[in-house]
This record gives structure tokens, sequence and C-alpha cells, in this order.
């Protein structure tokens, strides 16, 4: 051959030269000198310079009319052409590595298979989500909708590619719509945007949705859930609060007026109690009427010292009645009030039973106290009587002898500190939790409600503090108001 230089130095090719009677003649090729394939094809024929199975091959591709057979060869791969050259008897195979193509294609060929395997996962987990999953355009029409948006929405993947995120939305999210995708180009991304849209049946639905803007696809990923049913139960949760609420409104004026009823029966008692006196000084009085009337001569300074006893006893009577319902009236709004007018107020009430009992009650203040509180006055004197009755009952169940109640009356910054001590054993440690809990009571015929109302009253109506704890041979009650609201 000619040129044999030049091809001696040829890249990537190895052209065989070989007669008709497939002995080798020469080889040419950079490749050649590199492998050393100079010294072995000396003499050798094709079928000892390829192993029997390349041989086999060659000798069929010679038979057929394809184009190129791809061989393997010295750990290389080369496609293979040739060429007869008839008048010489020669035959020419030209041999191009193409070993790197070879991996570069199976790399290629793996790498698809991995993206095909991992499109197919993507899918799975697309179509197995709970959520519609969906891809737009940048003018929010649908390039792909998973399995559960088109059942959402009840449109099939072909339908819904004539379709966008607008059409699908109720008329009036329908500009809101569009704002939300052009937000989504802009920023990036939107979240849980909330709006309604219409199946293709005409059923309106809830929809929170989350869009993604892809730059490199100019494409817009979207997540819609399907949020009706959470609306509904919000709904019914709100409904249920509304009458939660009101049931408890109710619940509270039952207790209210409760707690006014026991209040007025304990009264009753002290009214029944206060009269006692007054009704039995009349009693005499009137037996002493008739024993005047018997004599002739009735004598008229005598006459009218009698009525203006008889008078006295009256107005102590009716002072008590107009005590006992201006006690019963309630606040309407909150006044500026005097704490120790209100105590006194309370005392009165039940004054009388107290000396039945022998009972003394003392009021202790430290000098120069503001006692001016704003809030409910006859709430409050009826939370101080109920103190003072409890701690009476307390004293009387003991049967002492000596029953004491302190009230002392105390400044703590901005706070009035009222505490009412008595001497009437005290709250076992296991009732202690429960005295302030609607309905508790250790009387035969208690109501209960005392407690609960004044805590109530003290530290809802009120804004101030009612606590207690035991003292030596006694309960502690503590109120604590604000001055300065
Ligand atoms: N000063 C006190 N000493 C001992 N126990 C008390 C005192 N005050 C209240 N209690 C206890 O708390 C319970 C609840 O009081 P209250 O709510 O006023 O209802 P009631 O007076 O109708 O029983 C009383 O039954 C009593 O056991
Ligand atoms: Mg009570």
């Amino acid at each position: 051959m000619k040129n044999t230089k030049i091809l001696a130095h040829m890249p990537n090719t190895i052209i065989i030269e070989m007669s008709t009677d497939e002995t080798i003649l020469a080889l040419y090729g950079r490749d050649v000198e590199e492998m050393c394939l100079n010294k072995e094809y000396d003499k050798k024929t094709l079928s000892t310079l390829f192993n029997q199975q390349t041989y086999n091959e060659i000798k069929y591709f010679f038979e057929t009319d394809e184009n190129s057979l791809v061989i393997q060869w010295n750990q290389k791969y080369y496609d293979l052409t040739y060429k007869r050259l008839e008048e010489e008897k020669i035959i020419l195979l030209y041999l191009f590595d193409v070993t790197r193509y070879n991996q570069i294609e199976e790399k290629l060929q793996s790498s698809l298979s991995e993206l095909l395997s991992k499109k197919e996962e993507l899918q799975t987990v697309f179509d197995l989500a709970a959520n519609g999953i969906s891809i737009l355009d940048r003018n929010g029409m649908f390039l792909y909708a998973n399995k559960f948006f088109q059942n959402m929405m009840e449109y099939t993947m072909e339908e819904l590619t004539r379709e966008s995120c607008i059409s699908l939305s109720s008329p009036e999210y329908a500009q809101p719509s569009k704002t939300a995708v052009q937000k989504a180009i802009e920023y990036g991304s939107i979240e849980k945007f909330q709006k309604v849209c219409i199946t293709k049946s005409g059923i309106p639905l809830n929809a929170s949705m989350s869009l993604a803007y892809l730059a490199s696809r100019d494409e817009i990923i979207m997540i819609t859930s399907d949020i009706t049913e959470d609306i509904k139960y919000q709904d019914k949760l709100k409904k249920q609060v509304a009458i939660e609420v009101a049931k408890r409104t109710e619940q509270h004026e039952v207790m209210c007026h409760q707690s006014r009823l026991a209040a007025m029966g304990e009264m009753i008692d002290s009214i029944a109690h206060q009269w006692r006196q007054p009704l039995n000084s009349l009693g005499i009085i009137i037996q002493g009427l008739r024993h005047i009337s018997k004599q002739n001569e009735i004598d008229i300074d005598f006459l009218k010292e009698i009525e203006s006893e008889i008078m006295e006893k009256i107005h102590y009577m009716s002072q008590t009645i107009d005590d006992f319902s201006m006690f019963f009236r309630i606040s309407k709004e909150k006044e500026n009030f005097n704490i120790l007018e209100s105590i006194k107020d309370a005392i009165r009430l039940i004054d009388v039973q107290l000396k039945n009992h022998n009972i003394t009650l003392k009021i202790n203040m430290t000098d120069n106290l503001n006692l001016m509180v704003l809030g409910f006055a006859n709430e409050f004197r009826q939370v101080i009587l109920n103190m003072i009755h409890n701690a009476m009952m307390a004293i009387v169940s003991i049967k002492e002898k000596d029953g004491k109640i302190d009230i002392l009356i105390k400044q703590n910054r901005k706070n009035l500190q009222i505490e009412i001590i008595d001497n009437g054993g005290g709250i076992s440690k296991e009732n202690m939790p429960k005295i302030f809990d609607p309905y508790f009571t250790t009387k035969d015929k208690g109501s209960g409600i005392g407690l609960y109302m004044s805590k109530v009253i003290i530290e809802n109506h009120m804004n101030g503090l009612l606590a207690v704890k035991n003292k030596k041979d006694g309960a502690q009650f503590t109120i604590m108001l604000q001055q300065e609201q």
C-alpha cells in the first residue's frame, strides 16, 4: 500500500490488509504501533487474528449487506467496514475505535433507564398523592395533572389540557387566580391561596393552593388540597362553640339566680331572728295596752310613750326589710363604693344571729386607708355576707362557745386586701380543693353555691382574687381588689 507512513499514524483506526484467502498482509494505524500488533500478524490469517466468535461474526458480516459490524478486540470496541479490491485480490478491513462512544452510550443508557425509573417513581408518587398535583404553563393552562386532581375536578387529563386554573375557578375567584399565577412567577412561589373551584359537574369546592414557579422550565407546579370538609368542620365547630357559650351564659344566669335564692333563704332566717325581739316587745306592749284599757282614766302621756315605742320597733322592722330588699337588688353598672360601708351593711343583716350565737365580730384596719373601689357594691355585699354566714355556721357546727370573726382590711400597694378569719375549725384537707365548686356543700340544707358565686363575683366581675387557707383554729378567706384598673 502507498502512503504507509501516513497510515501508520492514523488515530483511532486500524486497517487490515488481507488477501482473499484471508492471509493477513499488513496492519496500519497508530493503535497497531501502540498495541504492538505488528509482530503478531506475521503469517497469521483472519481466523487466528481474532477469536473464534469474532471471526464467525466477521465471516457472517461478509455475507450480509449490513453496513458495519461492531466487534470486540483487544479490550476495545471497533466499528468494522470492509472493501474488496477485486483486481488486486485484496480485502481491506477498516476498524474504527468506538470504545469511548460505547462507554458513553452505555453510561447514557444506564442514566436513561435510571431516569425512566425515577420518572416512574415520581409518577407513582404523584398519582398516589392525596393532594391534587398539576403543572401549568405561565398562563395557568394545564400541562399535566395527577389522578387525584383529575378525580377531584372530574376532568380527564385530555379535557384538562383545554382548561386553565383560572377557568376552573368560580367566577369571583377568576381574577384572584390570575393574580396568584402572576405572583407565583414574580416571587417564585405563593402558599395556601384559598379559593372556590367548580368541578365539571358544577359542584363548588373549597380549595387551598400552593404554587411554585420552575424558572428553568417556565412552568408552575400547583398543589391543590380540597378543604371543603375542613371548612364545614370549622363552621360546625364555630356553631357548637356559640351554642356552648349560650348554654354557659344561661347556666351562669341560672346559678346567679340560685345563689341569690340561697342567700335569700339564709336571709329569711336572719329576718326571723331580727324580728323576733321587736315582735316580742310589741306583744308585751299590746298586753300592757289591754291592761291600761281596763283602767277608767287613760294617761295620755303614757299612751304617747307607748306609741313612740311601737313606732320605734316598727321603724326598726321596716328598716331591716329595706336592708334586705336593697340587698337583693342587682347592681347594673360598676360604681365607686366604700368597701367598709358595704361590709357594715352586710354585718347589719346578720348581727342579731351573731349575737344569738355569742360570736364577736371585729373589723380591724390600718390608718389612712383608701377604701374606695370600683365595682358592683351589691354583689360585693353578697360575698361578704356569705363569708360571715359561712364562718358563723362553722363556729356553730363545732359548738365553739367563744366564736370570733375578725375582718382585717389592709392596703397592699395598689390593692385592697380584706381578710375574714374565724375560729370555726377550718376546712378539712379533703374538702379544701372542692369548696369553690358549684353545689359543693357540707351542710344539710346548704346550697353550695355561695363560694362559687363569690369567686365569680370577685374574680370575673371585679378582676380581683379570692383565696382560702386554714389558720390556727379556723379558716381565712382573703379578697384582693385592684384599686386602679
Ligand atoms: N369559714 C368556713 N369554715 C369552714 N368551712 C367552710 C367555711 N366557709 C365555707 N366552708 C365550707 O365550704 C362549703 C361551701 O360553702 P358555700 O359555697 O358557701 O355553700 P354552703 O354555705 O351552701 O354550704 C361549706 O359547706 C363548708 O363546708
Ligand atoms: Mg354559704
